[in-house]
């Protein structure tokens, strides 16, 4: 489908003021936001520039939604006399998000398209984590910056970042005993150049455990682990998933 049919795009082409996103983000957007819309919401974006894509969420969002911009350049408080709420700020500055929190209060969904450094995705990512509502959502966009020179030690990026999430989210399973759980984080979605983060509240998760439907139980026997022989065939079928990783 081309990009020019979603929603979002629409939006984007309406606003009148200049935003900049990536034609494959349209989709994206359309697929993670698109339950939002009309409702009373509130939605973050980190990085507003041109003020453009505040429009741009305006149009998708529609007038119920609350729509908050931070921004570091204290010349998009403009934006303010147009219905939008800006916060001036450094979205690496732990501080700065401890005074957005108490003003704003809960909100839906958070989309950072701001610095782009690791510093700035994680940082925000970590501090705003307990402000997202129960069904919220974190988006980071430009994630291609974590495979980039210029936005910090590759080693700390905001993709090495996300796997070490996946790994979190597994280890929440019954089965492994050394839990290292990040409560809130109920899975994660990655895209071209987008992360999706998706937050539960803690009390909302179901707990892993192995439950039965209690039917009838024929004693059929699990081939599991007796299937795996130690011969040619699984060697070079064991061959061919080392080169997956390569
Ligand atoms: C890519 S532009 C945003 C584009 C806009 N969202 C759009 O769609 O047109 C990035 C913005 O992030 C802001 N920014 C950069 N570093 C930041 C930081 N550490 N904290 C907050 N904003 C930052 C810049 O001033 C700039 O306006």
């Amino acid at each position: 489908m081309s990009f020019k049919k979603n929603l979002s795009y629409k939006a984007f082409s309406k606003s009148k003021f200049k935003s900049i996103k990536h034609s494959t983000y349209f989709e994206v957007y359309d697929e993670l936001f698109s339950k939002y819309r009309n409702k009373k919401i509130t939605f973050v974006e980190i990085g507003i520039l041109g003020g453009g894509s505040l429009f741009m969420w305006r149009n998708f969002f529609g007038t119920k939604a609350r729509i908050i911009g931070i921004d570091l350049n204290p010349s998009a408080k403009k934006w303010a006399k147009y219905g939008f709420e800006i916060f001036i700020g450094d979205q690496s500055d732990i501080n700065f998000w401890k005074k957005f929190k108490k003003k704003v209060g809960k909100i839906d969904i958070i989309l950072d398209d701001g610095g782009h450094r690791y510093i700035d995705q994680i940082t925000s990512i970590e501090c705003i984590l307990d402000n997202v509502k129960h069904n919220g959502l974190i988006v980071v966009e430009d994630t291609h910056t974590s495979y980039m020179d210029g936005f910090g030690d590759k080693k700390y990026s905001l993709i090495n970042y996300i796997k070490d999430n996946i790994d979190k989210i597994n280890h929440k399973s019954h089965k492994l005993k050394n839990r290292i759980s990040k409560e809130n984080i109920w899975s994660i979605k990655v895209y071209e150049s987008i992360v999706a983060i998706f937050v539960k509240s803690k009390e909302k998760q179901t707990k892993s455990s192995p439950i039965t439907n209690n039917g009838i139980d024929d004693n059929a026997k699990d081939f599991r682990v007796e299937k795996i022989k130690n011969d040619k065939s699984f060697r070079k079928i064991l061959d061919k998933i080392k080169n997956y990783f390569k």
